[in-house]
């Protein structure tokens, strides 16, 4: 993803970090991830409680922080912090943390592996941020669909994130 986007040394270095640190709570549990939030004063919501795989991010923003002060700055944690959700106005290492774990290579499910091929079918290079929102998007509504057919909540930050893409594409339908 670096290359394809041309990215800077620094940038590059800094979606590297936020790659290697991002996932540093996943394993807590729910009242692990509450203890975190009550000592570092991160505010949470009912979504992320019943939602552990959402909640990682918040708390794993905090704590690589916390214990990689030196590597991880104020934009790895931004990165991290919106790794699961998305969010409005993500910009471009946020939107490609948060592709890339949708799309790595052991993500083994078709709508993921269709997901893959379709952003890596090489666009125009001058129509490469264009192909990347399309491809964000599809990748929300993919999600969005998976949590309406299991029953579970759907974080509104996951929604506004996906609409601020549509009206920035102008394209409504
Ligand atoms: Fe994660």
């Amino acid at each position: 993803m670096a290359e394809l986007f041309s990215l800077t040394k620094e940038q590059s270095h800094t979606l590297y970090t936020a790659a290697l640190l991002h996932d540093i709570t996943k394993e807590k549990s729910p009242d692990e991830h509450i203890t975190l939030c009550r000592v570092y004063q991160i505010e949470y919501t009912q979504t992320d409680i019943i939602t552990p795989a959402l909640f990682h991010a918040k708390t794993g923003a905090r704590l690589a922080r916390e214990l990689f002060p030196l590597e991880c700055n104020s934009e790895v944690s931004q990165i991290i912090e919106t790794h699961t959700t998305g969010c409005v106005g993500m910009n471009l290492l946020q939107k490609l943390l948060f592709l890339a774990d949708g799309t790595e290579k052991t993500r083994t499910h078709e709508t993921l592996r269709e997901l893959r091929d379709y952003f890596y079918k090489n666009p125009e290079e001058n129509e490469l941020y264009i192909h990347l929102d399309n491809t964000l998007i599809k990748y929300f509504d993919i999600t969005i669909s998976y949590l309406l057919k299991t029953n579970q909540v759907i974080d509104t930050q996951t929604l506004n994130a996906r609409n601020d893409l549509i009206i920035k594409r102008g394209n409504h339908g």
